[in-house]
């Protein structure tokens, strides 16, 4: 098979996987698609057409359809029925059963969760736990110097949205546009963050998006320990005000820190975990979605959880 063949089936794969944008050029999928001569280039799928329909907003997080690209992958000899365990985290290509449907909160499966333990307050210093509110927490931030990376960054990060959401979402770190900005997931990755929300009928306005950092680390490099311990008490903080029904927890990284465990991220999606009594759910990050459209899919598997927790718990 030539390369433009190839090319096309794996522009074609990530189309039906939900893709419309290319992360490293200014093309779109169908641009590319017309480009290389693939029939059908602006004929979005079936699958995307009908999402379309029901809701423009949601349009690239359907990943219903996903016959076509494993035929044409497999015709091309490769085996898509493997999983992949090696060093990269296993590639999800099969379609899973609905997670249970959730009605009480005593039917929710919280006995398979981690339960925090809750000494952490002894850790926040009183200057954080007596701040009264989201504002005083962000001024607060602002002034921060309880690690250096306030040296290195433009603007510090507190967070956003509604100080009653009852979702909140925590990310690991900001990163350029962010710093840039001073506002929470604003860049590419922060778009996609919003139409994740889109997915389960949110908006940003209506839940609150945060860090566990609130100051960029350089060059986007991992938060070390120390700039972990240092910051945190402001989101715990956070969460202590908000009080949300539930807790989406963004890549590893959020959902370590939250549950305070070395567990891979694999290991604890799929699960209603709870942070302090708050149900907590842990998927990947939007910016590994960029790199794997695959994980768009269990993704949205796992904010659907988050949404029928909205739907069926009351507050903690
Ligand atoms: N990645 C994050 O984890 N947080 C942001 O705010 C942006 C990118």
């Amino acid at each position: 098979m030539d390369a433009k063949e190839l090319l096309r089936r794996y522009i074609e794969q990530r189309r039906e996987l939900g893709e419309s944008e290319l992360v490293l050029d200014s093309l779109n999928v169908e641009d590319v698609l017309r480009v290389i001569g693939a029939a059908g280039a602006s004929r979005p799928s079936r699958a995307a057409r009908a999402a379309q329909a029901a809701s423009p907003t949601v349009r690239e997080f359907d990943p219903a359809d996903t016959r076509d690209w494993r035929t044409s992958l497999r015709d091309a000899g490769v085996n898509v029925d493997t999983p992949i365990t090696a060093a990269t985290p296993p590639v999800d290509v099969s379609p899973k059963p609905e997670p249970p449907a959730i009605t009480t909160t005593d039917d929710m499966a919280f006995k398979k969760g981690i339960v925090v333990a809750s000494d952490e307050a002894d850790l926040i210093p009183d200057t954080i736990l007596k701040l009264r509110s989201l504002d005083e927490i962000a001024e607060k931030v602002k002034k921060c110097r309880r690690c250096p990376l306030y040296e290195t960054a433009t603007n510090a990060v507190p967070g956003e949205g509604d100080p009653h959401a009852e979702l909140v979402c925590v990310g690991e770190a900001p990163g350029a546009k962010e710093d840039e900005t001073g506002r929470p997931f604003v860049g590419q990755a922060g778009q996609l963050l919003t139409k994740i929300l889109a997915a389960i009928d949110m908006t940003r306005e209506q839940v609150f998006i945060c860090n566990v950092l609130k100051h960029r680390p350089p060059g986007n490099r991992n938060p070390q320990p120390e700039e972990v311990e240092a910051c945190s008490p402001y989101l715990i903080r956070q969460l202590e005000l908000i009080k949300p029904k539930v807790i989406v927890a963004f890549g590893t990284f959020a959902a370590q820190t939250l549950l305070q465990t070395k567990t891979p991220l694999g290991q604890l999606r799929g699960l209603v975990h709870r942070y302090h009594g708050i149900p907590l759910i842990v998927t990947y990050h939007p910016a590994a979605l960029l790199r794997n459209p695959a994980w768009k899919r269990p993704t949205w598997e796992d904010v659907k959880l988050a949404r029928r927790i909205l739907d069926s718990a009351p507050r903690s």
